[in-house]
């Protein structure tokens, strides 16, 4: 059964560890990330951007997709369905799909708007046991078309968002989606202790997490991320091994045409990225 991701942030957060958000985007995708988390015993998020919800046919798709694997693959570790940068819209379009938790991002309107629009999503999710991440500063590059700078959040914001209930926070402390380019700053970690002071227990959300260094996730963790979301890492890992399979001719041979065969290589390349990343954010054997 799906979970929201309420229990599995406190305790991270409590024990100084995160738990993996892994975006997926199609059925080799959920099975490699629910096979790897089953294996480490580590709890696990699976994100949807609104764009994969399209792609995947649907948020009822995904829900009956998912909610099938946990039974048929004996999933025990706790799993949560989370939109990723959901619109005001598609948080109501998952929460009527069967999603255990959302992400509204209302980095782009004005904090007042910010402010009611996510008031009042608190209390509908709070109604259905769902779990809720609200953002404060835009998160750098690109995402479903959307272009942001990677500004810092103000805390004095973070607080406000914060104390109307939300159950995590994504805050821009610099980070951006996709690949870093070789010009940038790192992670504004004075931002994140000032935004940790000011909302004290609240689960912080990291996103953007491809391409961080080792230590800066480990900084990251030590001062309050609970919660670190990763996309574009699993797409590298899996187009390389897909590029290698062709590029070697091994759909030329035998029956290396069926799509069992030429998807795998990607899947384990997949499980590889996700248990390094579940090994990095000490959430193994957590669950
Ligand atoms: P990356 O694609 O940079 O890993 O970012 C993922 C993310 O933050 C999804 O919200």
């Amino acid at each position: 059964m799906l979970v929201s991701t309420k229990e599995m942030l406190t305790k991270a957060k409590a024990g100084k560890y995160a738990v993996g958000q892994f975006n997926i985007n199609n059925l080799e995708w959920t099975k490699a990330i629910l096979l790897t988390a089953e294996e480490l015993k580590s709890p696990v998020i699976l994100g949807v951007s609104e764009g994969a919800g399209k792609y995947m046919c649907g948020y009822k798709t995904i829900v009956g997709m998912v909610n099938g694997m946990l039974e048929e693959l004996n999933i025990t570790v706790p799993v949560a369905l989370h939109l990723d940068h959901g619109s005001y819209e598609g948080c109501y379009k998952c929460i009527e799909a069967g999603f255990s938790s959302v992400m509204f991002d209302g980095s782009h309107y004005p904090i007042e708007e910010n402010v009611a629009k996510t008031k009042e999503l608190v209390a509908v999710c709070a109604d259905k046991g769902l779990s809720l991440e609200a953002e404060v500063g835009a998160i750098g590059g690109e995402e479903d078309g959307v272009v942001g700078a990677g500004e810092c959040a103000d805390p004095d914001e973070c607080k406000m968002i914060a104390d109307l209930g939300v159950t995590m926070l994504a805050a821009g402390i610099g980070n951006i989606h996709g690949k870093y380019p070789a010009n940038w700053q790192g992670l504004s970690f004075d931002t994140l202790d000032a935004i940790q002071q000011k909302t004290g227990d609240m689960p912080l959300v990291l996103h953007g997490g491809t391409g961080i260094p080792s230590d800066m996730i480990k900084k990251a963790i030590s001062l309050g991320v609970a919660k670190i979301n990763v996309n574009t890492e699993c797409q590298l890992a899996f187009s390389a091994a897909t590029r290698k399979y062709i590029e070697a001719g091994k759909d030329l041979e035998g029956k290396g045409f069926d799509p069992r065969k030429v998807l795998a290589p990607g899947v384990e390349a997949i499980k590889a990225t996700v248990k390094e990343k579940m090994e990095l954010f000490g959430s193994v054997n957590k669950a």
